[in-house]
């Protein structure tokens, strides 16, 4: 290996949320925080590296949307994902967030329904709501220890003021990485009903064990043309305080919509060392990702091991992302109880399962991107007051 991710670097007074608003978030400056979605490890020595020579420049003028920032995304996406688009497919933006309220605000109008499933990143739904339209949840299901989609339930409810839907793909909190067969079934009742899919793919590459992750654009040439995928490096590389991602969209029409949106709202532009760090990560960082990987897993498994100790807690196996979904019913407390306990007991900052909308109750989940001992440490915590 020839990365370590089992130093610890201390992230304290960097005005970072996950360590720096401890005690705005949980009452208590000393939890251990496996809340916030970002890694404790440092990133690849290449990537800082390119950050550091572009910084020492010295000049951080204006700076446009270069060749090789384009190739880095696409040779990533044909090389990994088989998923092929030109760099005239490709829109960068300020983050994944900041995309999905451009598309709710350019492609649906106030009071249209929006498809989101949750429990499912929060931001889905705040989204749709801060801008007046209405959400239409298809709550996934938990069967067998797996979650899935209710296909059924999703055909019922649609009617003709749902417009679109925001796939979480793979899904946050619950860690699924979607089948063909799964996202085919879907595919044909967005197509059916004429719903615009926005796939927002920034945990594609953060893959565990042998899992596939399947652009929802590869689908078909209907899902091709009739979708917009957001894509970053800033999970899978640690990045994301760079605040920098991109959209792909492979139908001209509404590409253009998305391009006058931005120049409209004069949203355009972004940092050099931004954009560096993005080109670095998907040219230079794909060794450092597949030793993450490993080490994730490892984490993985010192959590499946320490819940196998007790029945109050089950781990949602995830097949993707470094977030562990955690079933905590048996517990048999409030969301309130399991956030005192967790903090007040155990010493440990998780993000609450509620946060993530119906469904959410009663389940908490928890960050396992952080050095080893760290981890073990919260573990045992937890355990010991079980
Ligand atoms: C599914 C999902 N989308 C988007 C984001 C955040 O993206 P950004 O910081 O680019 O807005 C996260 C962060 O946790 C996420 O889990």
């Amino acid at each position: 290996m020839a990365y370590s991710f089992d130093t610890i670097i201390p992230r304290e007074h960097t005005n970072c949320y996950k360590y720096d608003l401890r005690s705005k978030v949980f009452g208590d400056s000393s939890v251990i925080p496996l809340w916030v979605a970002d890694m404790d490890f440092k990133i690849a020595d290449e990537i800082i590296e390119d950050i550091t020579n572009a910084a020492q420049h010295g000049i951080y003028g204006y700076t446009y949307f270069y060749e090789e920032l384009y190739n880095s995304l696409m040779q990533w996406n044909a090389r990994r994902n088989n998923w092929h688009f030109s760099a005239s497919d490709v829109v960068f933006y300020h983050g994944i967030v900041p995309s999905l309220n451009l598309i709710i605000q350019e492609f649906t109008n106030v009071g249209d329904e929006i498809i989101v499933q949750t429990p499912v990143y929060f931001p889905f739904f705040e989204s749709v709501e801060k801008h007046s339209r209405v959400v239409l949840n298809n709550q996934l299901v938990l069967r067998d220890g797996v979650y899935q989609i209710d296909f059924d339930a999703l055909e019922r409810s649609i009617n003709p003021r749902t417009k679109l839907m925001i796939l979480c793909h793979p899904h946050n909190p619950v860690g699924r990485c979607w089948t063909h067969q799964e996202l085919m079934q879907l595919h044909d009742i967005c197509k059916k009903h004429s719903i615009l899919v926005v796939s927002d793919e920034i945990h594609a590459d953060i893959l565990l064990y042998n899992n596939k992750h399947i652009p929802w654009a590869t689908l078909s040439d209907y899902a091709r043309e009739n979708s917009i995928t957001l894509v970053a490096p800033s999970k899978t590389f640690n990045i994301a305080g760079l605040s920098i991602s991109a959209i792909v969209c492979q139908n001209p029409e509404i590409l253009t919509k998305i391009k006058s949106f931005i120049e409209r709202n004069q949203l355009h532009g972004m940092s050099p060392l931004n954009m560096k760090a993005f080109e670095s990560a998907y040219t230079k960082g794909e060794q450092w990702l597949f030793e993450l990987l490993r080490y994730l897993e490892g984490n993985l498994q010192c959590i499946r091991e320490v819940m196998q100790q007790t029945s109050k807690i089950h781990l949602i196996e995830p097949q993707a992302t470094y977030l562990a979904w955690l079933d905590c019913r048996n517990m048999n407390m409030t969301d309130e109880e399991l956030q005192t306990f967790f903090v007040r007991k155990a010493g440990v900052g998780l993000s609450r399962g509620i946060q993530f909308g119906r469904g959410g109750e009663g389940f908490m989940r928890l960050n396992y991107a952080c050095p080893r001992s760290v981890l073990l440490q919260a573990l045992h915590q937890i355990i010991k007051v079980l």
